[in-house]
């Protein structure tokens, strides 16, 4: 029997490389991943260097809105999931140019649809065993009050570009399932945080910059409150929906663990021993949704997932692994990776 590939896309940025570590790890040379990812800023080959040696393990260097590329990686390997990650993922940039979230968000969705729509499709329907898994946000959702929780059924009402892009991406995907039949799910999640996150987020970007003794930027009055989610818990929930989701269908995940930014700034400085004089409030990001919560009971009963690392040991663990793995932190901060890129590739793609 052949084994099932795996087509990640984005899987050197933060989620998808901790999601290709853990499948490897769990089901070690039973499956074959490829990874297909066009190395932007936030793609980094470093988080994959435990694995990148493996014979089951490929990369692709490719854009997903290349239409030749990606139908190319379609008719020469046999993907059975394509798990798709690849996106512009940061608030903050989207504010500043909304252009590129819609590229890549948007119509690097479609392109990867039409290739898989292509390549699965029968006289009749699509072959069995395929899958296509959209890993969106619970940003699309838009912002919550103080009481309540989003679920599957909320109306997607984003408000940022990029909850915008990934909402219209989200629409797109459910559409092809709508009109065709085509095999897909929808993952909806809440705030990640664990090792290999861009130190431009919230949790990588207040250990950075408390090392270093700069200032950390508080964005409004630090209340604004996020669903955190250790990212391996992520990674099982989504291989689960790859797996056993039924087609069609869009699931919520989500951590139970609400907490304000001003406490986990708080929680990160007292762990490193830093002082709080380094809690710098700052003018709020434009349009920033003030609560973010999931109801995560549908992943729970219907396929039997919950998180298992509290946040307790979830933080713990990251700010060990942020302290240990300096080096990964300055070269992703300083973008010295990227100069190797530039050798490598030479800003082309093979
Ligand atoms: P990230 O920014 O760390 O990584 C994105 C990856 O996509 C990078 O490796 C980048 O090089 C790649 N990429 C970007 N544009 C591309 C293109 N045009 N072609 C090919 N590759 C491209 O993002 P992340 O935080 O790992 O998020 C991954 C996915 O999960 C995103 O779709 C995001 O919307 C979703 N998500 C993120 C979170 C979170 O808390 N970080 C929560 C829920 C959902
Ligand atoms: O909810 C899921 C989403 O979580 C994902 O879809 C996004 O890809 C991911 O980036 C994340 O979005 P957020 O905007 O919630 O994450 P970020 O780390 O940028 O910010 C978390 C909170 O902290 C948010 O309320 C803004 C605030 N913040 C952020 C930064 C970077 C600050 O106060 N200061 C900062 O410097």
């Amino acid at each position: 029997m052949n084994k099932p590939t795996f087509l990640t896309t984005g899987g050197a940025g933060f989620i998808g490389s901790n999601f290709i570590r853990f499948m490897l790890s769990n089901y070690k040379d039973s499956i074959k991943v490829i990874n297909l990812d066009s190395l932007t800023y936030a793609g980094n080959l470093e988080n994959l260097s435990e694995i990148d040696h493996l014979p089951n393990y490929r990369f692709i260097k490719a854009d997903i809105c290349d239409e030749q590329a990606v139908d190319y990686i379609f008719l020469n390997n046999d993907i059975d999931f394509c798990v798709h990650f690849a996106a512009e993922s940061h608030v903050d940039r989207s504010i500043k140019d909304p252009s590129v979230f819609v590229k890549t968000n948007v119509l690097g969705t479609v392109n990867l649809l039409n290739a898989a729509k292509k390549h699965w499709q029968t006289g009749t329907g699509f072959k069995s065993g395929k899958k296509f898994v959209q890993v969106s946000t619970d940003e699309v959702y838009g912002s919550l009050g103080a009481e309540g929780y989003f679920t599957e059924k909320t109306p997607l009402a984003p408000h940022s570009p990029y909850s915008a892009s990934k909402a219209s991406a989200d629409m797109l995907v459910q559409s092809y399932f709508d009109t065709y039949g085509f095999p897909m799910n929808i993952t909806r999640c809440s705030n990640n945080y664990g090792p290999f996150q861009f130190p431009e987020k919230l949790i990588p970007l207040v250990i950075n910059n408390a090392r270093a003794g700069k200032p950390l930027p508080v964005y409004g009055d630090g209340k604004n409150v996020r669903d955190w989610l250790y990212v391996e818990d992520h990674a099982r929930a989504i291989d689960l929906v790859a797996r056993k989701g039924t087609p069609g269908e869009v699931y919520n995940v989500g951590g139970h663990n609400e907490l304000q930014n001003i406490e986990i700034v708080k929680i990160i400085l007292d762990s490193l021993g830093s002082s709080h004089d380094l809690i710098t409030y700052v003018e709020d990001r434009l349009g920033h949704d003030r609560r973010y919560a999931i109801d995560a009971s549908k992943i729970k009963s219907e396929l039997g997932w919950e998180p298992e690392t509290s946040f307790g040991v979830g933080i713990k663990r990251t700010i060990e692994w942020y302290l240990k793995n300096n080096g990964w932190l300055k070269n992703a901060a300083s973008g010295d990776y990227l100069k190797y890129y530039e050798r490598m590739y030479g800003g082309t793609n093979p």
